[in-house]
């Protein structure tokens, strides 16, 4: 038997966690041979109900999961791990500003990157999904000067799913015949799922689906697709949410594949103007555990002003908590 290698989730009593959990513990991470331990960290109030969770958990007898620690201390549950989900955060509520959204959660992600900064592995993979995910993620880096850049990254791999079922829908082919499809920016309805480089079978997808399409449907859809399920739903996506950051942690594990890309909000190193640092949404390639922002696209004009747009928007929420840092 393996070694069991140590994850981490916060907001382990929430509704993403309801799913993620079970399917880190049936192995569909690291695959049907590597034990894992779950660290999870929930704030105090939400530790009852996390142990509901945890009795689930049990009750599954899965053959993968070596031990189960709970606790609302972010260097416990940081302790030496390799992966970390940050999924925990504090919700919108009615009335509240944008700005105090932010800072609430600027508190909560200077915290948890302080404490991997001291107790993670050095090699540590650390993906947010709490929201405003990209702009906690780069508040979380900032406080971890110990541990490499390119050890954290936003999830927008939601946003990327959405959009290559979207396209895979309105063409009549499975959801594998879709490549290089790319969202760039912010996970927010500013994003900027973009087709230009998108294959379908091979074929650029602009052969098969036309502009307006493109502009008056496509984008939409995928921009306002959270805000839709939430209508629907009555709740906010969970399942796919849990879903995306699976195969987000997944690929920056084991690659992409040749010829394909996926996109995730990682650390700008300038590239396509975006100014270094912002955590924003590229094309990556994955090799080694290594994630490289793609480059050399050619974008025209109407792409160009919607990656300046997430930029800008970028920059405002960095500067909503920069008296913070
Ligand atoms: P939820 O409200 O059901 O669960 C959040 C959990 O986080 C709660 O149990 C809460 O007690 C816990 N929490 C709050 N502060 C914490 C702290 N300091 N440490 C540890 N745990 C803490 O929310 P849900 O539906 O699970 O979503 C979680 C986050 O993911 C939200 O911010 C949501 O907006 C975001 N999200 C992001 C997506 C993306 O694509 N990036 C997609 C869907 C959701």
């Amino acid at each position: 038997m393996k070694t069991p290698v140590d994850i981490a989730v916060t907001g382990a009593a929430g509704q993403i966690s309801y799913s993620l959990l079970f399917r880190l513990a049936a192995g569909d991470l690291l695959g049907p041979d590597q034990p894992v331990v779950l660290r999870l960290l929930e704030i105090t109030p939400a530790m009852e109900m996390l142990k509901g969770v945890v009795m689930e958990l049990h009750d599954c007898a899965f053959p993968l999961l070596h031990k189960v620690i709970i606790t609302d201390d972010p260097k416990v549950a940081f302790d030496n791990v390799d992966y970390a989900f940050l999924v925990g955060a504090r919700p919108r509520k009615q009335g509240m500003l944008r700005s105090d959204l932010l800072s609430q959660n600027a508190e909560i992600f200077l915290v948890q990157g302080q404490a991997l900064n001291e107790v993670a592995s050095r090699n540590v993979k650390v993906l947010v999904t709490g929201n405003p995910a990209n702009t906690n993620a780069y508040l979380a880096i900032n406080r971890a000067p110990d541990l490499a850049p390119e050890c954290f990254a936003a999830m927008t791999m939601l946003d990327h799913t959405r959009a290559v079922s979207q396209l895979a829908q309105k063409c009549g082919v499975p959801t594998r015949d879709i490549k290089n499809m790319t969202v760039w920016g912010n996970h927010s309805c500013t994003q900027y799922p973009d087709l230009h480089n998108a294959l379908v079978k091979g074929r650029p997808a602009f052969d098969l689906v036309d502009r307006d399409w493109f502009v008056d449907e496509f984008m939409p859809v995928v921009q306002n697709r959270g805000t839709e399920v939430i209508k629907t739903r009555g709740q906010s996506s969970a399942a796919s949410a849990a879903n995306a950051a699976i195969m987000h942690m997944s690929t920056w594990i084991h690659g992409t594949e040749q010829g394909d890309w996926v996109s995730m909000a990682v650390p700008s190193d300038g590239s396509y103007g975006v100014q270094s640092g912002l955590v924003f949404s590229f094309p990556v390639t994955v090799r080694d555990g290594q994630y490289q922002i793609v480059k050399g696209l050619d974008m025209n004009e109407f792409s160009l002003e919607k990656l300046r747009r997430n930029e800008a928007e970028l920059i405002e929420e960095r500067q909503a908590v920069k008296h913070l840092l």
